[in-house]
């Protein structure tokens, strides 16, 4: 049997001091947190059967709020110099992130998919090509390859590391591959040696799919400045968020340039040749002025913020080692920093009287604690078969080659992966100490209550 630990219980008067410093913080742009009602260890019935919850109390908002980024974006909007051609405030953004990652040049987009996509074509993926990626991921990265009438290659994952497993991806690679994608999901950085070793034997180009692990770090240097191009997304819900926005990074000044032009309709930038008339191909996936001020002002608390999701996720290791069942995710070899856009773990329901994981789910959000799934069999997508049945498919690509294609994209790691992930969301990580031993008392509960459930 396990013990569920002690937590802090609140007195009156420190649960006042406490709510009334977390509405101070939120007016400053802190966390808030509300503590109303005290923890009630002791009770074992589980919430979702009627019992109290383990932690009643709120969680850290996201986003944060920096009043201070008021005043310049207030000015440059009566300025109406809203777009990039006529203001300063991108270009001294992708100054800035360039520096803060450790690459050469940055070139900021309209968002994370529009990042991919200029990446993706700059670097020559066209119609009939294939493009190796990993299969737990979110939909934009492979929706991106449709998007240039070529087909995505899923490597199969490793469960234990949630990434592309590198031992799986030249039994993929055929005549037709022409980039991987590999995916940081949640922060953890993939294995980039390995990746860009095999890479290079086969001559194929390397986009970090790097729109979830802003500073995360392999042996030492910050993803997304790895491989041949590294794309980022800044949406709201991310660590550096700014509603939508995105940004590439390379080191590779020509293929810089050439990111930036096809992302500004085509425009000649940098060491390309002018010539008469609208000579490149191109879209407009420019990021706003407004965009960058508050990606800039979001900067300033980014570095701080991870230091606090690393610090209770590593805090968080421990206590989920603890619980059978419960398989935190494992770091893959030479990954230095993992940023924890989400917090993974498997859930190994046989441990669990074979409690369903949506009945485990359900029973952890009863508990308070905010939970989910982590993404799904991404292969078996419906959208997959609809753009297969596309009048452009169907004329680049046979019957006999999509049927070797359903065959060959079949993931036995990644169908376990997916039964299995949970993940807490980031801004879980920005709690307290006592915030993650209520995570873990939650689980813990669940474990000991488990036959109610089964
Ligand atoms: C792994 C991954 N790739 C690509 C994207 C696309 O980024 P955006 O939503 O900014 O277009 C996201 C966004 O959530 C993502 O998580």
């Amino acid at each position: 049997m396990i013990k569920i630990m002690k937590t802090r219980k609140l007195t009156r008067r420190q649960a006042i001091t406490t709510t009334s410093a977390g509405v101070a913080g939120a007016i400053l742009g802190f966390p808030f947190r509300s503590f109303g009602i005290k923890n009630n260890l002791q009770a074992k019935k589980l919430a979702l059967k009627g019992g109290d919850k383990v932690h009643p109390g709120s969680w850290p908002q996201w986003p944060y709020w920096d009043q201070s980024a008021e005043k310049g974006l207030l000015e440059m909007f009566r300025s109406g110099r809203w777009w990039r051609g006529n203001g300063e405030y991108v270009a001294e953004f992708e100054k800035k992130y360039a520096v803060l990652m450790g690459a050469k040049r940055c070139l900021a987009t309209a968002s994370g998919t529009t990042a991919l996509i200029t990446a993706l074509q700059v670097m020559g993926v066209d119609a009939g090509d294939e493009v190796l990626v990993s299969p737990f991921t979110f939909i934009a990265t492979y929706n991106v390859i449709f998007s240039h009438k070529a087909l995505p290659v899923f490597v199969d994952s490793d469960p234990e590391t949630f990434l592309i497993d590198p031992k799986k991806i030249e039994e993929r690679i055929t005549d037709r591959s022409v980039a991987i994608v590999p995916v940081h999901i949640y922060g953890l950085p993939v294995d980039m040696d390995n990746v860009n070793r095999i890479a290079k034997g086969h001559n194929l180009k390397v986009i970090e799919d790097a729109c979830q692990a802003w500073l995360a770090e392999y042996r030492g240097k910050r993803v997304g400045s790895l491989g041949d191009l590294g794309c980022f997304s800044f949406q709201n819900s991310k660590h550096l968020p700014a509603g939508e926005g995105g940004a590439i990074l390379g080191n590779d000044e020509d293929i810089m340039d050439l990111c930036q032009a096809y992302h500004n309709c085509g425009r000649p930038y940098g060491n390309m040749k002018k010539m008469p008339g609208n000579a490149h191909n191109g879209m407009n996936y420019r990021m706003q002025q407004s965009q960058a001020l508050i990606l800039m002002s979001q900067m300033t608390r980014i570095e701080k913020d991870n230091d606090i999701r690393l610090s209770n996720a590593l805090y968080l290791d421990k206590k989920m080692k603890e619980i059978p069942g419960i398989v935190p995710y494992k770091l893959a070899e030479g990954a230095t920093r993992a940023v924890y856009h989400l917090y993974p773990f498997r859930y190994i329901k046989e441990k669990f009287d074979n409690v369903p994981k949506e009945t485990f789910i359900n029973a952890l959000n009863a508990e308070g604690i905010p939970c989910s799934s982590g993404y799904g069999k991404q292969n078996k997508d419906g959208l997959i078969e609809e753009v297969f049945s596309s009048k452009g498919y169907k004329r680049i690509y046979s019957e006999s080659r999509l049927k070797q294609w359903r065959e060959e994209n079949q993931l036995p790691g990644n169908d376990r992966l997916s039964d299995q992930a949970v993940t807490f969301y980031q801004s879980i990580l920005l709690g307290n100490k006592s915030d993650m031993d209520d995570i873990a008392n939650a689980i813990t509960k669940i474990y000991e209550n488990r036959s109610s459930l089964a």
